[in-house]
């Protein structure tokens, strides 16, 4: 790309964008924040205030948004249900976009958002930061491609909170989310551990769910919800065995009676060595000289992402764009996570495993 700073426009300016991607953006100095949209329209001209250019504009409707030639890319932040049309009309209109996780609230949506992303060449890209941390590059780099794990053929990914009930927005409303906490934080433990274990080929998945603890007045974090409101699952489980024969169990929960919760986790059991990130810290485990390790390697590493994850994702992906290189967190990867959540959504409601082709 000619352009040394790219116009970045925000789309829905809530939780996420406040709290992640406007702030990420502010740190990447080849971006600029030019426009603002928010069906609340005042979120939008907060939005703005904080994060924009001063002549920085303000929409209530996104198409109106993606006529702006000026604008290079869009970021997503809405609810899950218009990940997919928002994507896709932004792609047509030639922006390059980043969307929220999960990429879609259908795994039919996600692959639609794929094809529009091959047709148009725009690049597209999920927001699974996770992988940015330290930990998870350190992992990645240092430990999972150089092999050092051997062959893993048993892995975990954790989302499980004790009482952590998410009140803002609409995480209690299947038709604007699609689910609950499978869909919305199952979803980055699953994708941290696919990515580690770069391993894309599901076989068959076998799902449970459940909808046993609707107390919002006992110890949640964000406060009450309106039982009459919750419309989703408060924990979903996943046995998924890929086509190379290894295992994952994806546990997932919003509510659930236990006393270490732990989330954006993964646990990889390899031939040679383990590894987990636990609370955004890594443990290797191995056997040396008869006796069994363990190693907290991260804190002598040099090459790692000093930034906090916000900014390393939002400059990953602005340099994707401008050095024409694939952004972190490939649109076929996030399909591929859509499609096993719904695979276990779908087993959980027939009590019959499914399989891939
Ligand atoms: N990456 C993460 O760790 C993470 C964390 C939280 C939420 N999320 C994801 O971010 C998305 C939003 O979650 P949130 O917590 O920010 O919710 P939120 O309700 O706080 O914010 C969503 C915003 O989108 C606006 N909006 C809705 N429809 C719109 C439309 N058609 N056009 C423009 N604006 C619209 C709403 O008015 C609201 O301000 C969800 O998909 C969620 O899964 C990701």
């Amino acid at each position: 790309m000619e352009k040394k700073i790219l116009n970045v426009a925000v789309i829905g300016c809530g939780g996420i964008a406040n709290s992640k991607h406007m702030p990420g953006l502010k740190t990447v100095k080849e971006a600029k924040m030019v426009a603002f949209c928010d069906i609340i329209e005042e979120r939008a001209e907060k939005a703005k205030k904080e994060f924009g250019t001063p002549d920085a504009k303000v929409y209530t409707d996104y198409k109106e948004l993606l006529k702006d030639q000026s604008i290079d890319v869009v970021h997503i932040c809405t609810p899950n249900r218009s990940h997919s049309f928002i994507t896709i009309d932004s792609l047509r209109a030639g922006k390059h976009v980043m969307v929220e996780k999960p990429m879609a609230k259908t795994a039919e949506e996600a692959r639609e958002m794929v094809k529009v992303a091959k047709e148009t060449g725009m690049k597209l890209t999920v927001g699974y930061q996770n992988r940015c941390r330290p930990e998870s590059v350190y992992l990645k780099k240092e430990v999972m491609e150089k092999g050092v794990l051997g062959e893993v053929y048993y892995a975990k990914a954790l989302a499980i909170r004790r009482r952590a009930t998410p009140t803002w927005g609409v995480f209690l409303n299947e038709y604007e989310q699609g689910g609950g906490p499978l869909i919305d934080i199952g979803t980055h433990a699953l994708d941290l551990t696919l990515y580690m274990m770069d391993n894309y080929e599901p076989k068959m998945v076998l799902g449970t769910s459940y909808k046993k603890l609707n107390n919002p007045k006992c110890g949640n974090v964000w406060g009450e919800w309106d039982p009459k409101q919750h419309k989703v699952e408060d924990s979903a489980f996943g046995f998924i065995v890929m086509k190379n024969g290894a295992t994952i169990n994806l546990e997932s929960s919003w509510a659930l009676n236990i006393v270490d919760p732990i989330e954006a986790s993964t646990v990889l059991c390899g031939t040679k060595a383990g590894a987990q990130i636990k609370n955004k810290e890594l443990i290797l485990n191995y056997d040396k000289d008869d006796k069994l390790v363990e190693e907290k390697p991260i804190s002598d590493y040099e090459g790692t992402i000093k930034q906090a994850s916000a900014g390393a994702e939002a400059q990953q992906w602005i340099d994707a764009i401008l050095n024409d290189t694939d952004p972190c967190v490939l649109p076929e990867q996030a399909c591929v996570v859509s499609e096993i959540l719904e695979a276990i959504y779908k087993s959980a409601e027939t009590g019959a495993p499914v399989y891939f082709d």
